[in-house]
């Protein structure tokens, strides 16, 4: 599967689940619980050291798409890679993790939050960007003030995105998806409340079709 078709599926919903697990067990569960909640894809964040395990896991499942996030070096780009990784997620920019990503042929979502470095992922050819922390970072506003200089980028904000504001980022043309882990908070995971994570998951997807329409 190419780059370009991962990332398609990536932003099919309008919505990202963040997911940071402790547990690799709590894996699997996760993953049936996000898929009947009709949201098939899941950015797990390298921010535990359960995470490569889980994400192996989670990247075993053929009906979802699995990427890792919170990545900010090359080497957690050929562990995400390993475990199976089908797109990398990084909270800031790096040069040294987009090239490690191009060389795999793997996609790579580079978070930015300015003007200098949209410009600098545009320079990597790259034009599907994360903006975070979103809401920390001017939100809604600040998306809009982008959107005249650079009218080729698509964002997905992250960080202080909930069900309630949403539909508002997702109003901007310039806005593909939003990402957040409102729906998969890691003490509802940790607590093993699947049904609540897949019924907050299918809310997230409704607003989402609401809000494209
Ligand atoms: C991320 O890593 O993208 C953020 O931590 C997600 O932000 P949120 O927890 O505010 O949704």
């Amino acid at each position: 599967m190419s780059a370009e078709h991962v990332l398609g599926l990536v932003c099919a919903t309008g919505v990202i689940p963040v997911v940071v697990l402790d547990d690799p067990e709590l894996a699997r569960p996760l993953g049936d619980a996000l898929k009947e909640g009709g949201l098939p894809v899941a950015e797990l964040t390298f921010r535990t050291a359960a995470a490569p395990a889980a994400l192996r896991l989670l990247a075993a499942d053929p009906d979802l798409i699995v990427g890792a996030g919170t990545v900010v070096s090359a080497d957690q780009v050929d562990l995400a890679h390993e475990a199976g990784a089908r797109f990398i997620v990084t909270p800031g920019f790096s040069g040294r993790v987009i090239d490690r990503c191009h060389k795999l042929g793997m996609a790579v979502i580079p978070g930015v939050a300015t003007a200098t470095e949209v410009i600098a992922a545009l320079d990597y050819g790259i034009d599907l960007l994360k903006f975070f922390p979103a809401h920390a970072s001017g939100g809604v506003t600040m998306l809009r003030a982008l959107q005249g200089p650079f009218p080729q980028v698509r964002f997905i904000p992250t960080g202080g995105v909930s069900a309630a504001n949403m539909a508002d980022y997702l109003a901007l043309s310039s806005v593909v998806a939003v990402g957040g882990s409102w729906m998969v908070s890691p003490e509802r995971v940790r607590g093993g409340e699947f049904a609540a994570v897949s019924r907050l998951a299918r809310e997230a997807v409704q607003i989402a079709a609401e809000a494209r329409t």
